[in-house]
């Protein structure tokens, strides 16, 4: 494949931001310090209603304040551990990747920075979960036992690219949300939310960046087909990462119904769902993703809207489409 200069100059600086700023999980966050301390009494550990799919329902609102601490420690060490989970598939996948890529590739080096990464992400994640003292599952049952073969969609690298920001950003997205809100959260979480988003913004590039190169060479059926499967893996990976297992809804008592209009059936968690994709939806109208059937897949998943304007955009009152 023939790499052009901006795309090499692009990868060039990403591999340079990695090498000049980066975290280590055990260097960069003094795990033992007073402010750091895990009180699971915390009130700061109550789901926010504006962000939390399920600290937006009544149901969760109602609860006396004991119990909604109990049941927000455990979520948010579960999407810590969900995260982690993403991570591995990740690290796995781009591997097989890399690995294939012929000698004096570019990607290379940025891929293999993004692993290193990512494997102190699981390192910081674990160690936060460890020290919440839950003993969370992670994932949906089913999704944690096909996961292990996730990564064999790196075969089609621009279908597992999909994958990788289809994960990275509602995960971004709802950090960013949970930072914006500053000290109404444990000093632990902050830290290490801030240090995610500050890698994250490399590697959400790299899969934007990425996904333009590769996509603008792919003949017309294949990008047919990419811009089908972009919304469904978007729409699916979302579910994967935000929803809790089942676990979490036997343990706390949650009833069913709840946990269907939390995940997503209410208007409230649907545009919550709406917003984590405006960066998406950008991406997909610039690179050529956009056309009357793809626009009706992401409309039938309820994930249709504004793109946004630049990057990280704040989210506006979405609407969907028209
Ligand atoms: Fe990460
Ligand atoms: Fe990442």
């Amino acid at each position: 494949m023939i790499i052009d200069q901006e795309y090499r100059d692009v990868l060039r600086t990403l591999s340079e931001g990695s090498v000049n700023r980066r975290f280590d999980p055990y260097l960069d966050i003094d795990w033992d310090s007073a402010d750091y301390q895990i009180d699971p009494k915390d009130p700061r550990w109550i789901l926010p209603d504006d962000c939390d799919p399920l600290g937006a329902h009544p149901w969760y609102q109602a609860l006396p304040e004991e119990r909604k601490i109990e049941i927000g420690l455990w979520r948010v060490a579960n999407i810590q551990k969900v995260g982690l989970q993403f991570e591995s598939v990740l690290i796995r996948g781009m591997m097989q990747y890399a690995m294939r890529l012929p000698n004096q590739t570019p990607e290379f080096r940025y891929c293999l920075h993004e692993m290193t990464e990512e494997c102190n992400h699981i390192q910081m994640f674990q160690e936060l979960v460890n020290r919440t003292g839950q003993d969370v599952p992670g994932m949906r049952a089913d999704y944690r036992a096909t996961s292990h073969f996730w990564h064999l969609g790196a075969y089609l690298p621009v279908i597992f690219f999909i994958g990788i920001l289809a994960g990275e950003e509602p995960i971004d997205h709802f950090q960013k949300d949970v930072v914006r809100r500053g000290d109404d959260r444990p000093a632990a979480l902050l830290r290490t939310m801030q240090i995610h988003i500050a890698e994250e913004a490399r590697h959400i590039s790299f899969a934007h960046r990425f996904l333009r190169e590769h996509v603008k060479r792919q003949t017309k059926p294949g990008k047919a087909v990419t811009s089908i499967a972009y919304p469904v893996i978007m729409r699916w990976l979302a579910g994967a990462i935000m929803a809790p297992p089942r676990d979490m809804a036997k343990k706390f008592g949650i009833p069913r119904q709840v946990m269907r209009e939390a995940f997503w059936s209410s208007p409230k968690s649907q545009e919550m769902m709406r917003n984590y994709f405006g960066d998406v939806r950008m991406l997909a109208e610039e690179i050529g993703l956009m056309n009357p059937a793809s626009r009706a897949v992401w409309k039938k998943l309820g994930i249709d809207g504004e793109p946004s304007r630049y990057r990280g955009e704040p989210h506006r009152a979405a609407r969907p489409a028209a």
